[in-house]
């Protein structure tokens, strides 16, 4: 497959890893809408559902395969044909349809949820690829629970795939049990060893046990991997799965990596509150890039650092992923700069004595309450016979 070596393909599985979680269920309606969005966001692939879990997913892939017309639309199934069957039929209309098959990769897979071998589990691996292939031209496997796998496993059965057709070869963190350096490392390891690998793209798709599933996602696009799965606000299975918002932002940031992506990053804040809306599940506000607080500046040293310059203290413009402003928050850590600002801001320009006084009893004040509002800064200054 030829692509631009650089390009990072954006996976999006918000609306198949991302909707198993609990009480996120969406319609199929619902998910339309949210996957027109994700094709005006930029993605490059957008995963469905898995199409043999319900007959509600396998509609929503065949709706959604009618209804976007650019990111290819990919269709989970496990390593039979039963499944594989399904997947095909569900995406009939889709333009450019992808089946994104495969198996347990780590011992643990290997013996306590499928009492197999690993010769046995190659074979069903290479089995499925092949089938899948007969009828879809792009097929994607996935080597579930990679990060727990041995390696030189790994590399057998990523180059067996890919010998039976896999374009793409997906390394599942499943568990988010790597550490970034372990993560890297396996990326690398399949690079430099699996016989082929060029044939295919390697995918990350981080889990977020720990913490790592970004980290661990970008140590694999370091690496050489060049798709990263990945779901709007990190939502997915347990704590969740590599936020989209974050690695592109990532990779827009350290431009110096020399890693691109397509994604119209402006899009971010407006998506991020529709799929919370529509999932039921808030952002929490300290989360990067979309979270409330995420260009709030409360302490008085970073406000006046601010004030003086924003890139003092803001790595990121807000425009650029369409969140409304940053904002100086007032509180018991607020200094005399940001309490000018919002006065000023109000229409009242005071002098270093004024001031002086002002913040005085403004910190009264924001000791004993948790919002200053701008009420509470016109009392202030009305208290303090200033206007
Ligand atoms: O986490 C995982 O391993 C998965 C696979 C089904 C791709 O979601
Ligand atoms: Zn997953």
């Amino acid at each position: 497959m030829l692509h631009d070596p650089n390009h990072v393909y954006i996976f999006d599985t918000t609306l198949r890893d991302g909707e198993q979680v609990p009480g996120c269920q969406l319609t199929t309606p619902e998910k339309v809408e949210i996957a027109k969005e994700l094709e005006s966001l930029g993605v490059d692939i957008i995963e469905a559902g898995f199409p043999v879990s319900s007959p509600g997913d396998f509609l929503s892939v065949v709706e959604i395969s009618k209804a976007v017309k650019y990111p290819t639309i990919c269709a989970l199934t496990r390593a039979n044909k039963g499944d594989i069957d399904v997947a095909v039929e569900a995406l009939k209309y889709a333009k450019t349809p992808r089946i994104h098959t495969g198996i347990g990769s780590s011992d643990m897979h290997i013996k306590y949820k499928f009492n197999s071998t690993r010769e046995e589990i190659l074979e069903r691996a290479v089995e499925a690829v092949k089938y899948a292939k007969k009828s879809v031209e792009d097929i994607e496997f996935y080597a579930e629970d990679a990060g727990r796998a041995d390696v030189e496993y790994l590399a057998l059965m990523v180059e067996s795939v890919i010998a039976a057709g896999a374009t793409v070869v997906n390394i599942p963190d499943t568990n988010g049990y790597c550490l970034p350096d372990q993560y890297g490392s396996k990326i690398k390891y399949l690079k430099e060893n699996v016989k082929n690998i060029d044939k295919a793209i390697i995918s990350v798709h981080c889990h977020n046990d720990l913490g790592l599933a970004t980290a661990n996602s970008i140590a694999g696009l370091q690496n050489g991997a060049r798709q990263v799965e990945c779901t709007i606000n990190g939502i997915g299975e347990r704590a969740g799965n590599t936020s989209m918002e974050e690695v592109v932002m990532i990779l827009k940031t350290h431009y110096g990596m020399g890693l691109n992506s397509t994604i119209n990053t402006k899009h971010f804040y407006e998506l991020s509150n529709m799929v919370s809306t529509m999932m039921r599940m808030p952002v929490q506000p300290n989360k990067a890039i979309v979270g409330a607080n995420a260009f709030a500046h409360s302490s008085g040293i970073h406000q006046d650092g601010f004030l003086k310059h924003r890139e003092n203290y803001e790595i990121i413009s807000p425009d650029d992923v369409g969140f409304p402003n940053a904002s100086i928050v007032l509180t018991a850590r607020s200094g005399r700069h940001a309490l000018k600002f919002h006065l000023a801001r109000l229409g009242h320009h005071l002098d270093k004595g004024e001031l002086d006084l002002t913040y005085k009893t403004f910190l009264t004040l924001a000791d004993s309450k948790l919002n200053i509002t701008d009420e509470d800064l016109l009392m202030l200054v009305g208290a303090g016979k200033l206007v």
